[in-house]
């Protein structure tokens, strides 16, 4: 009798249940979009004084819309002294003069608006300028602004010499300390010795960078990525009798004692404190979202362990970045790596993050060795693939999706500090973040269209006569067009809402299935010069034939093709988009 009461409800229940999971998840715009990092000063110079500018963005706005991408993250264009381009801010409410003006500033986002493209900019709080009036400020004794750095005593050695307070170190090597006459202490800089770091300990900084935070927004931007964001609290020194503890060694190999490697930064990164100032943000953009109901975005730049990188989407109730930066593609895997490494850097993110948030795909920065030079020009389109067909957000380098490849900087060219530290006119290569940053290539002319300048900040990379925008618009087939395919295709259901599984089907030939609602599509990228007959059938419910769908431009094979799923040949470095019901 009871079971028989009970009936309709367990049948409504179901129904429900089944309503609920087939209804598409509504996606905001950042969840479809592909994010495009642009670094103003190598995009394009509009003024011919051989430094990219704000207004060359907004000229070439086009091609971003061209190109299928919805949003752009711009590197620094605050004023700055540029001792690391752009990173060191010594006005966090303008423009850098070399860029243009506030008005160019105006322009670029309302032009970007006409054409449906987000502005994200780029937050930089853990450190400001050693020129800015804050430092300044704090140097003529001002007491608001002498504790928004963080100062300390300097040690006296056996010899009567004055030593830094500790061990800590530079990421651009030596000691993270310098001293100042006028206020007789060392002040922390983790970065260059014009980036004294900020004091987060201290509620006006805080209030201070959520300030810029609103101001930025209320000019209209889509949100921040935000810079070394791990790096914004040392550990609390009353915790440790008042002084600041040095870290321990890390036992790296070949490095030497200067290197920023050769510590373990258990007291510099990564500290608990860091998390909740996120938080705050976040809660500063849904403010900005309550008002007109766009969802403004944070993506956090961390280099640091999945479990610490993925604290950043939030805690209980509390929000916090939708888009921590997951670099896994940059450092654990390159063109050495096997399909199964692939698949495992792949499997990481997605198995870490919190189920009810999306995955992120980066594969280069302004940090890192481009693209096509890591992973080798052959696996441009292979690459261009996976990042852009995962579950997830994509994001771009810009000049990934020509494969661009690192540029050739001498050492007496040589700009970036990373660079210049080393002393050293041999190795510096491996550390100089120049050869990523060479302009942008558009064309075959002066300065590859870049600058009309007889001196460009940086050289422009050799082989931008053929390797450039205008050749690959013309090719019947290029990286260029077949990224503007995959951009396409990423809007497909299948991509933006099907489930996803991958596998290596041999050492050489990593492989994935996203579905949905019967559609099945498979994305099979070989990652070696060797030649393979893959049998597809090993992916649950793949059988019969599969069609190409899109394939990369050393592809022989034509869209429309089909092959039995059971045996598939593919070519050295042939990539592939199969359909396969
Ligand atoms: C990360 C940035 O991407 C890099 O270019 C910069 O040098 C450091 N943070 C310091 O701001
Ligand atoms: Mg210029």
């Amino acid at each position: 009798m009871k079971a028989v009461y009970l009936l309709p409800f367990v049948v409504a229940l179901c129904l429900g249940n089944a309503i609920t999971s087939r209804k598409e998840k509504d996606l905001e715009w950042w969840e479809s979009t592909i994010f495009y990092q642009i670094y103003p000063r190598s995009f394009a110079d509009s003024d011919g004084d051989g430094i990219g500018d704000l207004n060359g963005i907004t000229s070439k706005l086009e091609y971003i819309k061209e190109i299928g991408v919805g949003a752009i993250w711009l590197s620094p264009m605050f004023q700055s002294p540029m001792y690391d381009f752009g990173y060191d801010i010594s006005d966090f409410y303008a423009v850098h003069d070399e860029y243009g003006t506030m008005e160019d500033f105006e322009a670029l986002t309302k032009r970007a608006e006409e054409l449906g493209i987000k502005v994200v900019l780029d937050l930089v709080p853990n450190h400001s300028s050693n020129e800015s009036e804050w430092f300044q400020k704090a140097l003529e004794g001002d007491e608001k602004y002498y504790n928004y750095f963080v100062w300390e005593d300097a040690i006296i050695d056996e010899d009567g010499n004055r030593q830094p307070p500790n061990n800590w170190l530079s990421h651009f090597r030596g000691s993270a300390w310098e001293y100042r006459e006028e206020v007789g202490k060392y002040y922390l800089h983790q970065f260059v010795v014009g980036q004294p770091d900020l004091n987060y300990r201290n509620p006006d900084v805080v209030a201070e960078m959520e300030n810029v935070v609103r101001f930025w927004l209320e000019r209209g931007v889509a949100g921040f990525r935000v810079d070394a964001v791990n790096c914004l609290f040392e550990v609390d020194k009353n915790l440790h009798g008042g002084q600041y503890p040095d870290e321990p060694l890390s036992g790296a190999v070949g490095v030497s004692l200067d290197d920023h490697d050769s510590l373990d930064h258990i007291y510099t990164k990564n500290q608990n404190e860091t998390y909740y100032v996120v938080y705050d943000w976040r809660d500063v953009l849904d403010e900005f979202k309550a008002r007109d109901g766009l969802t403004r975005v944070m993506m956090t730049e961390v280099y640091a362990s999945i479990q610490d990188v993925v604290k950043y989407f939030g805690e209980g109730d509390r929000k916090g970045a939708q888009m921590p930066f997951n670099f896994d593609l940059i450092t654990d895997v390159d063109a050495s790596s096997s399909a199964g490494d692939i698949k495992r850097a792949i499997d990481k993110f997605l198995t870490y993050k919190p189920l009810d948030k999306d995955a992120n795909w980066v594969v280069g920065n302004h940090d890192n060795s481009r693209m096509a030079t890591r992973y080798g020009s052959s696996l441009v389109d292979g690459i261009n693939m996976i990042i852009l067909l995962l579950p997830g957000v994509g994001v771009t380098y810009m000049g990934e999706e020509l494969g661009l490849v690192d540029g050739y900087v001498s050492w007496e060219d040589t700009v970036d500090p990373s660079g210049c530290n080393t002393n050293d006119p041999i190795n510096y290569g491996k550390w100089s973040r120049d050869p990523e940053r060479t302009p942008f290539q558009w064309n075959a002319e002066k300065n590859a269209g870049f600058s009309t300048a007889d001196k460009t900040w940086l050289p422009v990379a050799e082989g931008y006569e053929t390797l450039n925008v205008e050749v690959q618009r013309a090719a019947e087939r290029s990286h260029l067009k077949l990224y503007q395919a995959l951009a396409a295709l990423r809007q497909d259901r299948v991509f933006r809402h099907g489930r996803f599984e991958s596998l290596a089907l041999n050492q050489d030939v990593f492989a994935f299935r996203r579905w949905y609602k019967g559609e099945v599509y498979l994305v099979v990228v070989n990652m070696r010069d060797v030649e393979h007959d893959v049998n597809l059938t090993y992916f649950e419910n793949v059988s019969g034939d599969v069609k190409v769908v899109l394939r990369s431009i050393q592809s022989q094979k034509n869209e429309g093709d089909k092959f039995p799923a059971a045996s598939l040949p593919l070519a050295g470095f042939e990539s592939l988009v199969l359909k396969v019901k």
